[in-house]
């Protein structure tokens, strides 16, 4: 029985899933994304071009393998069509891209609404990407969403003009601009032109390929601290992009889940607001934030940075019966003279392994730090483990150690080619 290999997202997201997906997807028959929108950027080098993707599965660029955005997704028709016309100016036919008949749409009224509520929230912000992401999925608990098969059909006018109406009142109600309804309506009557014939249905094109024993990876977006149930919420995103979300997120059943790999970086960094134990609000935060060029690739935010927590990935690991891990960025942290790992936490002048995102538990632990010697020298042409500097080794083996995760993935640098695959 053929299976799905997935990638998922460890800690606060920016992990470097969109590359390791690349690298999947050059044998596999699908790549399919699962939750989320345009709130991801995953960024994938190849020859010194730089492709960013917000929507698009980074499977795309393997002509070969068709790009799925599945149902779990929620699509804004105007980025997806920006991306589209971004890859053919750069060479790509995009003819490999299947768009899921139950996605959710992202109008424009969920971008305002977005930024309304951030408004609101006054001194208690998320930090949210502002892309609509939270308003449209809560539309789509409430089943007021409109679904992609809804937005190329005929109900698309009296769906939008009904729901814009009812948005239209609060926007009053707080002061701001309204949105003009029938201009809205045709604008997005137009991308909806545009995008009907990527339009399909995912799941039963998903399972026609299981059964012909077709190869399939599935493409997380976010990560685990983000999620909707296990993250440190209300500091999260409205989905859940942790392994719950492969399953609702496509239509595949648990049985046709194969390797599960939890992408890392050899430190952490967060957007947005919210606890993050290991943060490093100092000098060396800065350093790594400058070494790793961690500015977001979705709002250009300066990225938090800090020290890597195992205690987190630990978590990680249980919530979604990781099978592999993949760390990105160890060329990145080779450059620091000392490396600090957090291997436990200390609460209440005790040693615990025990993560949980309880606000009131999180404020009582203090990371324990392990140091390790960094200067790894230029490793970005190293192709097998057992090639890297002794510091290197001995800084992935106690990650191992700790996380009882094989790693599978070492990356080396930014580009497609800079990785170690372990054999
Ligand atoms: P994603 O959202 O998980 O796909 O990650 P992003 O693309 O938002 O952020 C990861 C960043 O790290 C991107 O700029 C990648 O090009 C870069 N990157 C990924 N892996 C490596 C690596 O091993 N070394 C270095 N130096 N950069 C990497
Ligand atoms: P990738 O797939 C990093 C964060 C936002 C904010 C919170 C809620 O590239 O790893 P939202 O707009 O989703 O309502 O914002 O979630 N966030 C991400 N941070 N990488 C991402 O995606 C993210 N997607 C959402 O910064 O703190
Ligand atoms: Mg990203």
């Amino acid at each position: 029985m053929s299976k799905v290999n997935v990638i998922l997202g460890t800690f606060y997201g920016d992990e470097g899933k969109g590359k390791i997906i690349d690298y999947l997807s050059e044998n596999a028959d699908a790549s399919i994304r699962c939750s989320g929108g345009n709130n991801a950027g995953h960024t994938i080098n190849v020859n010194g071009v730089k492709y960013a993707f917000h929507l698009i599965p980074s499977g795309i660029l393997n002509e070969n393998t068709k790009a799925i955005i599945g149902n779990g997704v929620v699509i804004d028709p105007k980025v997806l069509i920006t991306e589209i016309e971004e890859l053919k100016a750069n060479g790509h036919k995009v003819d490999n891209l299947y768009i899921s008949d139950k996605a959710h749409i992202i109008m424009p009224y969920h971008i305002m609404m977005d930024r309304l509520q951030e408004e609101l929230r006054a001194g208690n912000k998320i930090g949210t990407t502002a892309r609509g992401i939270g308003p449209a999925y809560s539309d789509k608990y409430e089943r007021s969403g409109i679904r992609v098969e809804d937005f190329i059909s005929e109900r698309f006018e009296s769906l939008a003009r009904d729901n814009i109406m009812k948005k239209n009142k609060i926007f009053s109600m707080y002061g701001k601009e309204e949105l003009d309804i029938d201009k809205t309506i045709e604008e997005y009557k137009g991308y909806a032109n545009y995008l009907r014939k990527y339009v399909v249905d995912s799941v039963d094109m998903l399972h026609t390929m299981l059964e012909e024993g077709k190869n399939i990876v599935c493409e997380g977006a976010q990560a685990t601290l983000l999620d909707i149930d296990f993250g440190n919420y209300p500091f999260v995103t409205s989905s859940n992009p942790t392994i719950g979300g492969v399953l609702t997120g496509t239509g595949i059943g648990p049985k046709y889940i194969g390797e599960v790999y939890g992408v890392l970086k050899a430190y952490s960094s967060k957007v947005g607001e919210g606890m993050y134990l290991t943060e490093q609000n100092n000098e060396i935060g800065d350093l790594i934030r400058e070494l790793g060029h961690e500015y977001g690739t979705t709002t250009k935010r300066p990225r938090r940075c800090g020290w890597l927590d195992l205690v987190a990935l630990k978590y990680s690991a249980r919530l979604n019966g990781l099978t592999g891990l993949a760390i990105n960025h160890v060329d990145t942290i080779g450059k620091l003279d000392k490396i600090k790992l957090c291997v436990a936490y200390e609460y209440k002048g005790e040693r615990t392994t025990r993560f949980s995102t309880n606000m009131d538990y999180l404020k009582e632990c203090t990371p324990i730090y392990e140091e390790f010697d960094g200067n790894f020298g230029d490793i970005s042409n190293i192709k097998r483990r057992e090639d890297l500097p002794e510091n290197a080794k001995k800084y992935l083996d106690r990650i191992e150690e700790v996380v009882k995760v094989p790693i599978k993935f070492i990356g080396t640098g930014a580009d497609r080619d800079n990785m170690i695959i372990v054999k």
